[in-house]
């Protein structure tokens, strides 16, 4: 397969029309038919990728992109949650920012010019995967949450109780890559106990929303919002005013819920991927 037709399957798998901002081939290959594939490639992992005659790279965090545009994937879904879209704009305005001038300062070039120079072929696909992901998890927490609350007889039988904070977790438990890990998904805003009303998977994005975009959800009816991670200055605001509450699923194994279908498909076609960094959990 080459580079292009990689992406596209990524593209395929959740229905986007073309490669988002936070993914790229930064050195195109073809007839590639054995990968290494990790969450995060820097310059050893090229070097790993060199001494194991692979044909291409493939890493799921961006490598020398400016993923700024990529934040409006929340707007968009807090507005599926009816909250307007200026609001969501005020709340990424300052992630967005501060991304842009993280691009503006950082090296886009270093690694990309390691792969350049080792003649090796290097992409990365990121939100797409991180869509795939928030779909199972989003999933996995409304068939939970019909097994709670479900009354009726056959496909709506369910216990009958209030769906919770703590169903959440154990619904993201249930999948299977959370019982290979050795992070559990916590809830760091309210307690088990806590009725889970309205909830939002909050992932595939860029990044985690910090305090705006879990505060905006709080003020707009949603009761429970689920990062994969969170920063510790948001936290310690979110928890400070203890309006909603919050699960954090932990980041790597949020991010291997998602890129393990991909690996799977690129294994039925025939691809040998080598799988380092979090991929293959
Ligand atoms: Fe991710
Ligand atoms: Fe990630």
């Amino acid at each position: 397969m080459n580079s292009q037709e990689i992406m596209q399957l990524a593209l395929d798998m959740v229905g986007f029309d073309g490669i988002p901002a936070d993914s790229a081939i930064q050195v195109p290959g073809k007839d590639m038919k054995r990968v290494l594939f990790g969450i995060d490639i820097g310059v050893p992992e090229l070097l790993l990728a060199k001494e194991l005659k692979v044909d291409g790279v493939i890493a799921h965090h961006p490598i020398g992109l400016n993923i700024s545009p990529i934040y409006d994937k929340h707007i968009d879904q807090m507005a599926s949650f009816g909250i307007p879209r200026e609001v969501g704009e005020k709340a990424v305005a300052p992630i967005k920012e501060g991304t842009n001038l993280s691009f503006l300062s950082g090296n886009f070039d270093h690694v990309v010019s390691v792969a350049r120079v080792l003649g090796l072929p290097l992409m990365n696909i990121h939100n797409p995967l991180d869509e795939v992901g928030r779909r199972v998890m989003d999933e996995a927490i409304k068939a939970r949450r019909q097994a709670v609350e479900g009354t009726g007889a056959g496909e709506g039988a369910g216990q009958g109780r209030t769906f919770t904070v703590g169903d959440v977790v154990d619904a993201l438990q249930g999948i299977p890559e959370f019982s290979r890990v050795p992070t559990r998904p916590q809830i760091m805003v309210g307690k088990a106990e806590n009725p889970a009303g309205k909830v939002a998977v909050a992932h595939a994005a860029g990044t985690n929303g910090r305090y705006a975009v879990a505060n905006a959800y709080y003020e707009h009816g949603v009761s429970t919002v689920v990062y994969i991670h969170v920063d510790a200055p948001g936290l310690a605001k979110l928890r400070a005013e203890n309006k909603g509450n919050l699960v954090v699923a932990g980041h790597i194994v949020a991010d291997a819920v998602g890129i393990n279908p991909f690996i799977d498909l690129l294994r039925e076609k025939g691809m040998e991927v080598i799988t380092i960094s979090g991929c293959g959990l």
